[in-house]
């Protein structure tokens, strides 16, 4: 029997920030920079940071109850749970498997994916495949990061961008009849990865090539480290061709996006995007100045806090797209 949910539909949304907020006027106690720079270069003002004794599968667990209420589902209803992350709790078990616990899921496959900033729109992606080929029900997708406990907080070209936060969607069956006009749900998703830049923003430490040791800690490779410049050059272009490719696939042009949801890196990043997609100002979803780089959670807390405030409502077409280490870049249209 053909499956009567050929598409996924998100059916909730959540967001989690930690209260703690460091403004530019903290780091420029902390190294050499200054609001200006930070401001001009980048569009950030402050980022929130988790306390000690909070986790990444805490904020994960947060975000996902409120995704779930949203929903109107409980976590037992959870066929599948999928964290996209690259600050996880532990090297193993997988975040995911914590977050389970927390949420008081039922067993279901619960794994993390590694695609950094592009988490998100890769964990989409995938949900959106199970669930369209009616093999599961519920996905729970979250992307969160605890990016400031591996952040140099003496490195000024890293410490001035990242910050902590989690964003979670649960998808479901989207309930489109056939020949619906303007069918909700993930319309398309576009995924890809060129390891040709994969030093270009990295954590060298910790893995098999430079387990943790004394001398590892001491060259700092247990933190970020980045090539800003080499990962700016392709992310524009990389952004706009996922972006095309996006509306291809789901027959649309620009003109059929109420919104465009965009990974908050670098504003600078954000309006070459918008203006090279041919999207209007006033339709660019934006919150870098007050929470920074939050990689994976980046567009799952953007959509999230937008749902919420009315400003993206129900039946609105918006356009997701995200780059980061890999590098994995992606793009996702979904009629929310
Ligand atoms: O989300 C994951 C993907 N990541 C990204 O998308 C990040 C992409 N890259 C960027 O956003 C930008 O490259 C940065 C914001 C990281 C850096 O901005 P930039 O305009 O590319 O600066 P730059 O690296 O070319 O540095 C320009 C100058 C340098 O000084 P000199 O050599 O010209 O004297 C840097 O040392 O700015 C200096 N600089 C700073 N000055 C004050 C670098 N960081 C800072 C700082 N404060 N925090």
């Amino acid at each position: 029997m053909p499956n009567p949910f050929p598409r996924s539909r998100i059916l909730g949304t959540g967001h989690y920030l930690p209260p703690g907020v460091r403004t530019n006027l903290d780091l420029e106690k902390m190294v050499e920079t200054s609001d200006a720079w930070i401001t001009e270069r980048t569009g950030i003002k402050s980022r929130h940071i988790a306390p000690d004794g909070v986790y990444t599968s805490d904020m994960a667990t947060a975000a996902a109850r409120s995704a779930l209420e949203m929903a109107g589902l409980k976590a037992t209803d959870l066929d599948m749970i999928i964290v996209g992350t690259v600050t996880p709790d532990m090297p193993m078990p997988a975040t995911a498997v914590f977050v389970q616990q927390k949420l008081g899921a039922g067993v279901c496959p619960a794994f993390d994916l590694s695609a950094a900033c592009a988490g998100f729109v890769f964990g989409l992606s995938i949900a959106d495949q199970f669930i369209a080929s009616g093999q599961m029900r519920h996905v729970l997708v979250v992307g969160v990061e605890l990016l400031s406990r591996v952040v140099d907080w003496t490195d000024r070209t890293t410490c001035i961008l990242f910050g902590d936060g989690a964003g979670a969607a649960v998808l479901g069956p989207a309930e489109a009849t056939v020949g619906d006009a303007k069918p909700r749900g993930v319309l398309s998703t576009s995924i890809l990865t060129d390891g040709s830049l994969a030093m270009s923003l990295n954590i060298p430490g910790g893995g098999s090539v430079s387990p943790t040791t004394h001398s590892s800690v001491d060259e700092k490779m247990q933190y970020v480290h980045m090539k800003g410049q080499d990962i700016f050059k392709v992310a524009v272009k990389n952004l706009l061709s996922a972006s095309k490719l996006a509306l291809e696939r789901a027959h649309m042009t620009k003109d059929d996006i109420d919104w465009l949801c965009p990974h908050q890196a670098n504003k600078r990043i954000i309006d070459q995007v918008m203006q090279r997609v041919g999207v209007a100002p006033d339709k660019v979803l934006l919150n870098i100045d007050r929470v920074g780089n939050t990689s994976s959670a980046s567009i799952p807390i953007l959509l999230d806090e937008n749902r919420r405030a009315g400003k993206v409502k129900d039946g609105d077409t918006v356009l997701m797209c995200a780059l980061g280490a890999g590098i994995s870049w992606g793009s996702a249209i979904v009629r929310i």
